[in-house]
């Protein structure tokens, strides 16, 4: 990698699932393992970045030299990722943020009824944290999204990259189990406003070095 060429750069990345929680025992997720993010972080501080980490619940160790700030619902990880996006330069969406949670969390334990054999849940849409900082006005960082499709991959990850006004969207086919969720390896389409650039299977390691040299490439054209 290029030692020092994120060197004065300030990096926000989430990662990880949300928890949306139903009850003090139970919440919806989903099987993101926070290892893209994580990976996309640990490349960003070796490149001399100083890096904030907006961490959804997973078992990974912190990477040396990286300020990780634990969350757990979407309102958690937005209120942190608006927070790290006042001074951030780049900002990094790689968790996989539930679009809806429960509307309302049981104070205590939801109990099973006699008699009762069909349940249902009323959800509500979580704020959209990558939307809300690529429209910002004023402290906009460079916004790179990603798109986590289980088919039509490039037409979805294109109508996301304009719907949510991102400079770059990092596109990953989640219905295949060799990539994306929880795998070591990924391979993606990587959107911006003039071209699409196909990446081949990866660590997801090596993926964030290739990912990182194309955002601060085109972030220097901006
Ligand atoms: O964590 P791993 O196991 O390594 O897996 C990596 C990954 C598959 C989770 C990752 O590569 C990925 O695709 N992350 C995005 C998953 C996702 O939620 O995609 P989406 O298409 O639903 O969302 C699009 C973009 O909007 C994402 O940048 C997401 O972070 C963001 N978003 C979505 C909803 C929401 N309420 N707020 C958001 O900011």
């Amino acid at each position: 990698f290029a030692r020092g060429d994120a060197a004065g750069l300030h990096i926000a990345i989430t990662a990880g699932p949300t928890r949306e929680p139903l009850d003090p025992v139970r919440y919806i997720s989903n099987h993101s393992s926070g290892k893209m993010g994580f990976a996309l972080a640990q490349a960003a501080e070796r490149r001399g970045a100083r890096v904030t980490l907006i961490a959804g619940p997973v078992n990974l160790p912190t990477p040396a030299g990286v300020e990780r700030v634990d969350v757990g619902s979407a309102q958690e990880m937005a209120q942190a990722a608006e927070r790290a996006a006042d001074s951030a330069d780049i900002f990094i969406g790689a968790a996989a943020v539930a679009d809806f949670r429960p509307d309302q969390a049981a104070e205590h334990k939801i109990k099973k009824e006699a008699g009762v054999d069909n349940a249902s849940i009323a959800l509500v849409k979580n704020p959209d944290i990558i939307a809300g900082i690529s429209a910002r006005k004023d402290r906009r960082p460079y916004t790179v999204g990603f798109a986590a499709e289980t088919r039509d991959v490039a037409r979805y990850a294109q109508d996301k990259l304009q719907r949510k006004n991102l400079d770059m969207i990092v596109a990953n086919d989640v219905g295949r189990a060799d990539i994306g969720f929880d795998s070591d390896s990924n391979q993606v389409l990587v959107i911006d406003r003039q071209q699409t650039r196909e990446l081949p299977l990866a660590l997801k390691s090596e993926l964030a070095g290739q990912l990182l040299d194309l955002i601060l490439q085109n972030k220097k054209q901006k």
